[in-house]
């Protein structure tokens, strides 16, 4: 417990990549994670299969509709957090997996395609959540975000969301070479050296924003629980 799954009904959102980063951001505060790879492309357990992989993120790879409850809530009991990347379709892993999620994070770029699938993503949420009579909670992460300007789309795209009175993470993830570059070399970011690939400090704060993010909205979701549960 937690289970956070990332789910976005496009390929290319961005799924992967905030996975393994918030894995391995959360791998440096001395915790368990469990990695579950329910993407038949299985790009996640390509990463923590490479050298690098810290040895506190434990993976589950081809995790399939017929196992991800059960890959789910073996996870759930032997480490603290569950982080899962899912294909980017609406398929019954997809709706398995959100009908187990503590928190599900939907992804957009800042193009007005992502912020449609971003939609759909929602609203399977939401009909997940009609079908087990339970709050599944869930919040959009921008991603490939370009820290110097907020371009016109962008800011559109988040203020329609905010009109629906959907979440955005206050932290996005920016689009930055370090993000990239532990797909191809294994390993976090901080393993990174700074004089091979740009903007890695700049990366680590990112990530770490992100993290501290995630972890505060487990927190006050565990919280309200409490509190409707008296
Ligand atoms: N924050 C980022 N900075 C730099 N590159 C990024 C970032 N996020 C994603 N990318 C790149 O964009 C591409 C798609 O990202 P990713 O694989 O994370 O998406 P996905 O949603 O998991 O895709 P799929 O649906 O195919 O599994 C990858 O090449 C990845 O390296
Ligand atoms: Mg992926």
């Amino acid at each position: 417990m937690p289970t956070i799954v990332f789910a976005s009904s496009k390929g290319g959102a961005g799924k992967t990549t905030a996975a393994i980063v918030l894995a391995s951001e959360l791998s440096q505060h001395n915790t368990t994670i469990t990695l579950i790879d329910a993407d038949p492309n299985q790009h996640s357990a390509k990463w923590a299969q490479k050298d690098g992989c810290p040895t506190n993120i434990k993976l589950i790879e081809k995790s399939t509709e017929e196992t991800i409850i059960e890959d789910i809530d073996t996870a759930q009991e032997k480490t603290a957090f569950v982080l899962v990347d899912l294909e980017g379709t609406a398929s019954m892993a997809v709706a398995s997996a959100i009908s187990r999620a503590d928190l599900v994070i939907t992804l957009c770029q800042g193009s007005q395609d992502d912020a449609d699938e971003a939609a759909k993503t929602i609203k399977l949420v939401n009909r997940q959540a009609k079908v087990l009579n339970r709050a599944i909670p869930y919040a959009v992460l921008m991603t490939r975000t370009n820290p110097a300007i907020t371009p016109r789309t962008l800011k559109h795209i988040m203020n329609e969301f905010h009109a629906a009175g959907v979440e955005i993470f206050k932290t996005s993830l920016i689009d930055r070479e370090a993000f990239r570059a532990i797909r191809s070399f294994g390993g976090t970011i901080h393993d990174l050296d700074p004089a091979q690939v740009s903007g890695v400090e700049k990366a680590v704060s990112n990530a770490h924003a992100l993290a501290v993010e995630v972890i505060e909205k487990i927190k006050s979701l565990k919280k309200e629980r409490e509190l409707n549960h008296g």
